[in-house]
């Protein structure tokens, strides 16, 4: 089956990072048509989407997917549906885990319910290498135990055992994806590269956590979508994919590299009291999508410059993110943080 296959294609969440890539990708790949349902969170954003307004096949829709009703009317006439909605800031669901479990766990849970009774021929619930919990040697494979550690990585896990259920108890044809650490254009300055690049653009240090050794692989968002899109057009339902390139860093070596892209000294990097909990390393074995006929396509470096120009050149899109309500947040989240050095000595 190809992404031309499909008649309306329910992109939720489509107006976040990966969802407003993954929506331009559908479109690139020559999908006929294409709903978007967001509620517009803070990570929500409509200038995501600002090429895609207008376009033949792409229609906005602006609701809740806890919402039965709104859920039912963007799903009508959809034949298939990838649920990219979710509250996905980890530092976020350590200050406050009710919207997580609400979004992730029950807004989920309607999402299933509504597919299944409208007759869904495709559902991908987008998930996250995090369910696997931190994995400090080898890679994680898809029958591995799920023992994630933090409210998001919980609510995450919880969403994914109930798409699988939903194909075991009632034959909904389901797959879930689960993606390594995501980066690019449009990703929200909360995380890591972006909040690195912009403050620094702001003249403002990198707050790395603890000693900077933990350790992510690093995906291209662009990457990601080609894997999510094949899984969508090829997967086998009742199947889990991972998702990783195989770019594994640790924070402190990414931070150093973000610096000298914009010619900084590394005293622009500050050690500040580490995330409670915080995962040290996270890998996946993507043998499996990789059979099934994907491969990243952008290197690490390549991909990191690229991405830093971008909010070199786009400080329109970010500049509103960092005010307002993102300040309280900052606020509340690094103030607590007690500075344990400057520079990049560790
Ligand atoms: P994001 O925070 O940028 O975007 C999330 C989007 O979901 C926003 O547009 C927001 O408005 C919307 N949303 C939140 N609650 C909603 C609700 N109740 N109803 C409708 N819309 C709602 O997130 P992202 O980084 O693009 O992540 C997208 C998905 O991919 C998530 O499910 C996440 O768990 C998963 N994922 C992310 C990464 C990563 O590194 N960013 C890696 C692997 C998997
Ligand atoms: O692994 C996939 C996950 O990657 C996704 O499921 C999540 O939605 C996404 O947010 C991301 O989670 P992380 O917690 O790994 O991403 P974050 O960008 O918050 O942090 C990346 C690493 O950088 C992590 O080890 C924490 C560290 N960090 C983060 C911030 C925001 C810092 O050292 N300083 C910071 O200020």
């Amino acid at each position: 089956m190809e992404i031309t296959c499909f008649r309306r294609i329910l992109v939720t969440g489509g107006a976040g990072f990966i969802g407003s890539n993954f929506a331009r990708c559908l479109l690139e790949l020559g999908a006929c048509e294409v709903v978007v349902l967001d509620k517009l969170t803070y990570a929500g954003n409509l200038a995501n989407l600002a090429d895609l307004a207008g376009q033949p096949g792409f229609r906005f829709i602006h609701g809740d997917i806890a919402d039965p009703a709104v859920v039912a009317e963007a799903m009508d006439g959809c034949d298939a549906v990838v649920n990219f909605a979710a509250e996905t800031h980890v530092d976020r669901s350590l200050l406050e885990p009710a919207a997580f479990i609400q979004t992730n766990v029950h807004g989920t849970y309607v999402l299933l319910e509504t597919a299944l009774r409208a007759g869904v021929e495709r559902f991908v619930q987008v998930s996250t290498d995090e369910v696997y919990g931190e994995v400090l040697t080898g890679r994680s494979r898809e029958s591995d135990p799920l023992r994630p550690r933090n409210p998001y990585s919980a609510s995450k896990a919880s969403g994914d055992l109930l798409a699988l259920a939903y194909y075991a108890s009632y034959g909904l044809p389901v797959m879930v994806t689960r993606g390594a650490n995501t980066y690019g254009p449009y990703q929200h300055p909360e995380k890591f590269i972006p909040l690195s690049v912009t403050n620094l653009l702001e003249g403002r240090p990198i707050p790395v956590y603890g000693d900077g050794r933990q350790e992510r692989d690093w995906l291209h968002v662009r990457d990601h979508c080609r894997a999510i899109a094949l899984v969508l057009a090829r997967g086998e339902p009742g199947q889990v994919y991972n998702v990783g390139a195989g770019n594994h860093r640790p924070n402190l070596e990414v931070a150093r590299a973000i610096v000298r892209l914009l010619e900084l000294p590394e005293e622009m990097i500050q050690h500040v009291t580490d995330r409670p909990g915080h995962d040290r390393r996270y890998a996946v074995d993507a043998s499996k999508i990789e059979a099934l006929g994907w491969a990243p396509e952008i290197p690490f470096e390549a991909g990191l410059a690229e991405t830093v120009r971008w909010y070199e050149t786009n400080r329109d899109w970010w500049i509103p993110l960092k005010s307002g309500q993102f300040a309280d947040y900052y606020r509340r989240n690094y103030g607590s943080r007690a500075v344990l050095s400057g520079g990049a000595e560790t």
